[in-house]
C-alpha cells in the first residue's frame, strides 16, 4: 500500500506589532496557539507550531488536505482574524495590515498572507527546515538558494552524494509577468543567474530533485506591492526545506546563509541592506526597523507530528556573520538617502516623488539650463 502523504503548510501574516513594526505580542502568539490547538484537537490538522520572526507571525501546519485546500486556508485566515482582533484591542502597530480583503473566498493566496506548501511522502526519518525573514522581499531566497542547491563549494552533496550529482532543477517566477520558468542545473547554470540575480522580478518557487523528481524546497512569493498596488507592507517570505539522505544536509543548507547578502526591504520597504541570520530572541529588527533578520527553524517530522523546532541560526560559528551584517549595514547606512542604499525609484515602496515632481515639473527646462 502506498505511503499516505503529508503536507507541510507555512502561512505567514504580519497582523500587527510593538513597539511599531518591531515583533509581534505575545499575546497574538496565544491566540494564533489556540486557534490551532482547537483544530488539532478537531482532528483537522495533524500538529503545528506558531512561530515569529520581527513582526510576522508563522503559523507551521502538517495535516493530509493537499496544497491550497480551503480548510487550511481557511483555519489560517480565521487564526490571523482573531490575532487582529486581539492586536486591534491592545492598540497595537498596523493592526490587520496584511489581510487585504474583509471576505475569504477560499484561498489565502492574493489576499496578503504568505505561503508554502508541499506536499511529499513522509521519508522514515524527515529532517525539515523552515527559514523565516523579515523586512524584506521573496527574492532574498534567490541567493541561498542557489548556494544550497547549485553551487558544490555550498553543498559538497552535488558533487559527492549520487542522489544529488545530476543536480537540482528550479522552478522562477516572473512576478511582473506572472509567468514561470523551470531551468536544471548544472546544465542551465548560467541561464539560471541571468533570471536569479534579478531578484526584485525574479524569484525561486520550488527546487525539485532531478533523480526522482521529488520536491526538495519551495518558497513565498506573494509580493504585495503588486498584489495591492500600493505599499501595504514588504512580503517578509518563507520557505521550506527538505534535508539529508540525498538533499543537502541540514549544515549545508545552513551554511546558505554563511553570508549575509545584500537584499530589498528594511526601512520602509525601500532600502537595501544585508539579511542577518538569527536566533528566534534575536529576530527583532530594531537599528533603522532592521537590519532584515531571518531565523531557521528545524523539525523531524514523526507521521506528521513536528518534533522540534531546533533554533539552528543559535550557534557561536554565526556570530562572526552577524557581526559582519552589522558592520555592512553600518556602511549601507552611511548612504543615507542614495542609492544603492536606497532603492531605485520604481523599487521604493514608499515614495514622494509624484507630488515633489508635480510641484516642481514647470522647473525642468529642456537641455542644459
Ligand atoms: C518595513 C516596515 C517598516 C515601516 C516603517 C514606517 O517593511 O514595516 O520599516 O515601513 O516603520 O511605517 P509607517 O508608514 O506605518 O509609519
Ligand atoms: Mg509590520
Ligand atoms: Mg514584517
Amino acid at each position: 500500500m502506498p505511503s499516505k502523504k503529508v503536507t507541510l503548510s507555512v502561512i505567514k501574516a504580519d497582523v500587527g506589532s510593538y513597539t511599531g513594526h518591531n515583533r509581534v505580542h505575545p499575546d497574538l502568539l496565544q491566540q494564533a496557539g489556540e486557534s490551532l490547538e482547537a483544530a488539532k484537537n478537531k482532528k483537522i490538522i495533524i500538529d503545528y507550531h506558531v512561530a515569529r520572526c520581527g513582526d510576522d507571525i508563522d503559523l507551521i501546519i502538517t495535516h493530509h488536505h493537499g496544497v491550497d485546500a480551503e480548510v487550511i486556508h481557511r483555519l489560517t485566515w480565521d487564526t490571523f482574524m482573531a490575532c487582529t482582533a486581539v492586536a486591534k484591542r491592545l492598540h497595537l502597530y498596523g493592526a490587520g495590515q496584511d489581510l487585504l480583503s474583509d471576505a475569504f473566498s477560499g484561498n489565502v493566496r492574493g489576499l496578503g498572507p504568505g505561503v508554502a506548501e508541499m506536499e511529499f511522502v513522509e521519508r522514515t526519518s524527515e529532517p525539515i527546515v523552515v527559514f523565516m525573514a523579515d523586512k524584506c522581499s521573496p527574492g532574498a531566497w534567490n541567493f541561498p538558494l542557489y548556494r544550497i542547491f547549485a553551487d558544490p563549494f555550498t553543498s559538497a552533496g552535488l558533487i559527492i552524494d549520487p542522489k544529488m550529482h545530476e543536480g537540482f532543477q528550479f522552478t522562477v517566477l516572473d512576478a511582473k509577468k506572472d509567468a514561470t520558468i523551470k531551468l536544471s542545473c548544472p546544465e542551465e547554470l548560467y541561464d539560471l543567474l541571468i533570471f536569479l540575480g534579478a531578484s526584485n522580478q525574479y524569484m525561486v518557487t520550488e527546487v525539485h530533485r532531478r533523480t526522482d523528481g521529488q520536491i526538495a524546497a519551495v518558497a513565498s512569493t506573494q509580493k504585495l506591492s503588486l498584489i495591492a498596488g500600493k505599499y501595504v507592507g514588504k512580503d517578509d517570505p518563507v520557505m521550506v526545506v527538505r534535508c539529508q539522505a540525498g538533499f543537502p544536509a541540514v549544515g549545508e543548507v545552513i551554511e546558505g546563509f554563511s553570508f549575509p547578502h545584500l537584499v530589498e526591504g528594511w526601512m520602509r520597504g525601500s532600502h537595501c541592506g544585508p539579511l542577518m541570520p538569527c536566533a528566534f530572541h534575536e529576530a527583532n529588527p530594531t537599528r533603522f526597523d532592521g537590519p532584515p533578520r531571518v531565523v531557521a527553524a528545524g523539525f523531524q517530522l514523526a507521521d506528521g507530528q513536528l518534533v522540534g523546532p531546533v533554533d539552528l541560526f543559535d550557534d557561536p560559528s554565526f556570530d562572526e556573520i552577524r557581526r559582519k551584517a552589522s558592520e555592512v549595514a553600518e556602511y549601507m547606512r552611511r548612504h543615507g538617502p542614495f542609492q544603492p542604499h536606497r532603492l531605485p525609484l520604481e523599487e521604493m515602496e514608499y515614495t514622494t516623488l509624484p507630488q515633489v515632481m508635480g510641484r516642481l515639473k514647470d522647473r525642468f527646462k529642456a537641455g542644459k539650463q
